[in-house]
């Protein structure tokens, strides 16, 4: 059984120029253990589906048209709100993109650390003493490779480079011991040496501590590094599923193509892919069918009339192209 099932699900927000569709039908599955990608342009309505997922979408102006959720077999669409905390507390989390929001500017690290901390004990019914509490802050610190963590906890989040901040919300995430934590661009903004240390951390979560992940990026290097399967997204659908080496290797959907094209290793080896052309889509005026077929190279008269199913490929993964249906 995967840990976390989510089948058909659609939210539109309410905007002044009228209601815009921004996941559309998104299927997903995360199996115990996993890291799974979730890459596509921004836009493309990644971080929408992490908090759709979450319960942590402003309903309005959102609103779930349709779809279901269920973590580890339980429907979470149909949680009361009071139920939540506790299911974001211990069993699915998300570090926010933006960590120089996301962390309160006015709270010092080890203050806001400890508001996890208050959630994980309300959650679980145990009560930790305040020296407890201390040493897993700096436990969970060092295991993030923060060094000084005691001179970390006594800072604002201003006076913490973007790595760090970084590490202080994962940390914040990971201090509630959740089964599935999903990270919304854990590593944007940050230069190669540290976004390397972050991916490292990751998988070190992944592997010593067995949380699932789930990796939302616009960057198909930095998910092909770790992720086991990637779901490319494109104008609220998923347009592609497959392991990270065959989307790398072998992209079948020729959005994907593109987003290897913008890779440099795409012109190491071989002729140079397509290269993506016009503007990302506009959710509030899409083409009739494929919704990629305006920037396709390989349109046909039927991507311009009738949108393609996602279908199985030969290696268990999904497309949706007529190319290949
Ligand atoms: N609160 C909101 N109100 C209206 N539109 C929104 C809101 N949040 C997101 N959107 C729209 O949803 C689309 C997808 O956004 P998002 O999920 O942030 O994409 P991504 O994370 O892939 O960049 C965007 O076109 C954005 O304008
Ligand atoms: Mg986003």
């Amino acid at each position: 059984m995967s840990l976390l099932e989510v089948r058909d699900l659609s939210v539109d927000f309410a905007t002044m120029e009228g209601r815009v569709h921004v996941l559309n039908g998104v299927s997903f599955d995360v199996k115990k253990g996993e890291i799974v990608g979730i890459v596509g342009e921004s836009g493309s309505g990644k971080t929408t589906l992490g908090l759709a997922i979450l319960r942590l979408l402003d309903i309005p102006p959102a609103q779930y048209l349709g779809g279901s959720v269920h973590f580890e077999g339980n429907d979470v669409l149909s949680q009361e709100p009071s139920n939540l905390w506790h299911l974001r507390g211990t069993g699915m989390n998300m570090v926010f993109q933006e960590s120089l929001i996301s962390l309160n500017p006015v709270y010092r690290v080890e203050s806001q650390i400890n508001e996890s901390i208050n959630a994980l004990c309300t959650s679980r019914k145990v009560e930790l003493s305040k020296e407890e509490r201390g040493e897993r802050m700096l436990k969970i610190l060092q295991e993030l490779c923060l060094d000084q963590p005691q001179q970390v906890l006594k800072k604002y989040p201003h006076e913490l480079s973007g790595g760090m901040r970084q590490r202080v919300s994962i940390a914040m995430s990971i201090i509630q011991t959740p089964k599935l934590l999903f990270l919304d661009e854990p590593t944007t903004g940050l230069d190669s040496y540290v976004q390397n240390r972050i991916l490292e951390i990751i998988r070190k979560l992944n592997k010593e501590f067995g949380i699932s992940m789930v990796l939302i990026t616009h960057d198909l290097t930095v998910a092909s590094q770790i992720c086991d399967r990637i779901y490319v997204m494109y104008a609220g659908r998923v347009v592609e599923v497959g392991l990270s080496k065959q989307i790398l290797e072998r992209p079948f959907h020729p959005y994907s193509e593109t987003l290897l094209a913008a890779l440099p290793k795409g012109f190491e080896n071989g002729p140079p892919l397509p290269i993506p052309q016009g503007e990302p889509p506009d959710l509030k005026n899409l083409p009739e069918g494929c919704k990629f077929n305006p920037r396709c190279v390989y349109a046909m008269d039927v991507c311009k009339t009738r949108e393609p199913k996602l279908i199985p490929t030969s290696d268990s993964g999904q497309i949706s192209c007529w190319k290949y249906s």
